[in-house]
């Protein structure tokens, strides 16, 4: 049985006092009666703040991103041995703002990916199709290339940890969901493409999340398809009411 995995993607928002604030109400609402592993991903500059806070807490943390170099002349970037400085869990990855705004190509993602399985930051590999490629009927070749271009020359064992996140690039930060009828044929999909390319074992193990505008009215729903194993939650992470709502949807 896979175990759902919520994580909040903060993006850019909050400072040291809002990360107090949120992390806070968010420790209140998170016991033993929950089923869910919980992950939060703060801003770089909040990442301190959230290993004191979360120390002897359940809830897990990561990054939003990362280099793919350890060190060195790499202006304004962060490595990986910096996010373990921190305590850093997870990484997410190829986010499709990362993609789109910062131009992160599949080949610079799987640098990436290579890079935190070998540091052992357990990767949330973001992939998921434009409008655009839905509407010309492409949303699984587009899938399809992401993760094999994103998790080429990786093994099956580096990849134990891994976590895909399906986030339709259309229904991100747009009020619209992807109906979970959607949702589950592409992670099914991705599932089956994840037990050609490497073993069933790996896809049967693996948690895939959904993401794009996941909110406490749809979450139900969508966690109770049978591929659907979490959500990746943006702008309903940011309230820990409507966060805290996802968590108890996944129980
Ligand atoms: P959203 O963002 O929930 O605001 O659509 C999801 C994401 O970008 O991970």
């Amino acid at each position: 049985m896979r175990r759902k995995v919520i994580a909040g993607n903060w993006k850019m928002n909050n400072d040291i006092s809002a990360t107090i604030s949120l992390i806070t109400e968010i420790k209140k609402g998170v016991n033993d009666q929950t089923k869910a592993v919980v992950i939060v991903c703060p801003p770089f500059t909040s990442l301190e703040t959230t290993q004191t806070l979360l120390k002897d807490s359940q809830i897990k943390y990561g990054a939003q991103n990362m280099y793919f170099e350890e060190s060195g002349a790499f202006t304004g970037e962060i490595s990986p041995l910096m996010l373990k400085s921190v305590g850093c869990e997870y990484v997410i990855l190829g986010h499709s703002e990362r993609r789109t705004i910062f131009h992160e190509t599949d080949s610079i993602i799987n640098k990436k990916i290579k890079t935190a399985v070998k540091h052992n930051i357990k990767p949330i590999f973001c992939i998921g199709e434009t409008l655009e490629e839905r509407e010309k009927g492409i949303t699984f070749e587009v899938c399809e290339r992401q993760v094999r271009q994103g998790l080429e020359g990786l093994s099956e064992s580096e990849l134990s940890n891994l976590i895909i996140a399906y986030e339709p690039v259309w229904a991100i930060g747009t009020g619209k969901t992807a109906t979970s009828q959607q949702a589950e044929e592409v992670h099914l999909f991705i599932r089956n493409l994840v037990a050609k390319l490497f073993s069933k074992n790996l896809a049967d193990n693996l948690v895939i999340q959904y993401g794009g505008s996941v909110k406490p009215e749809n979450a139900k729903e969508l966690l109770s398809q049978p591929d659907i194993d979490g959500a990746l939650v943006g702008g309903a992470c940011l309230k820990a009411d409507s966060f805290l709502k996802i968590i108890e949807a996944a129980n």
